[in-house]
């Protein structure tokens, strides 16, 4: 069967990315990286497209008008590379309506934390301020609003007492590298029916029991 053709939109570091690469070396993984773009020179992440040998691109969006202009620009080189999913990966850019519309439904990116709680920005300072025992992360289908969108998989990761921004990150992170490649998977595989706001999984493992925090 052929593998899904998957367009990774980056920023910075690119441990998603990372993550994905590592999926999609595995024989038996429905899908492929086409193509990576970031939209800073010089972004962590191009080192692991170029140690992979993935084509890689810079579009520096500094040197567009609008933001209309460097989604169109986006959209180009993604189409070129024969992409079907575009995975945004800790890409600090707002992506806007009409490339949105232009690929609907086959946007979907992760953020850090459990979605509908604390979208934007700080997030582990703004999950430790609210107090919650469990944060997580979130896979979803990207819709205008910011971190919104149909929610595809997400993991739920406990918060301890002494958690400091950085601790709760780098625990929610690990659990991040294992839902981007699995909610990929699932898409690869057509097992994700949107329907409305909510995702139907076909043949969804049965859940596990609750995760407690702290536990008993
Ligand atoms: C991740 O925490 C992701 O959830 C958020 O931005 C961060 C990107 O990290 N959207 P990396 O560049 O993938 O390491």
């Amino acid at each position: 069967m052929a593998r899904l053709k998957l367009g990774v939109l980056i920023s910075g570091r690119g441990s998603n990315l990372r993550s994905l690469i590592a999926a999609c070396a595995k024989p038996d993984y429905p899908a492929e990286i086409a193509l990576v773009v970031s939209n800073v020179p010089g972004a962590g992440g191009l080192a692991f497209a170029e140690q992979a040998g993935i084509r890689h691109v810079t579009i520096r969006h500094k040197e567009f008008p609008d933001r209309a202009a460097f989604d169109t620009a986006v959209d180009r080189e993604l189409r070129a590379a024969g992409v079907e999913l575009v995975c945004l990966a800790g890409f600090m850019r707002i992506v806007g309506t009409e490339f949105l519309e232009r690929w609907r439904d086959r946007v979907v990116n992760i953020h850090p934390s459990l979605l509908p709680s604390f979208p934007g920005l700080h997030v582990h300072e703004q999950a430790l301020a609210a107090g919650v025992k469990l944060s997580g992360c979130t896979v979803h289908i990207v819709r205008p609003a910011v971190d919104d969108g149909p929610i595809i998989v997400q993991a739920a990761v406990p918060v301890v007492s002494d958690d400091t921004p950085d601790t709760l990150a780098a625990r929610v992170l690990e659990a991040e590298h294992r839902i981007y490649p699995l909610a990929v998977k699932l898409i690869a595989e057509k097992r994700v029916r949107i329907e409305g706001s909510r995702v139907r999984i076909d043949d969804e493992p049965a859940p596990r029991a609750p995760l407690l925090s702290p536990a008993d």
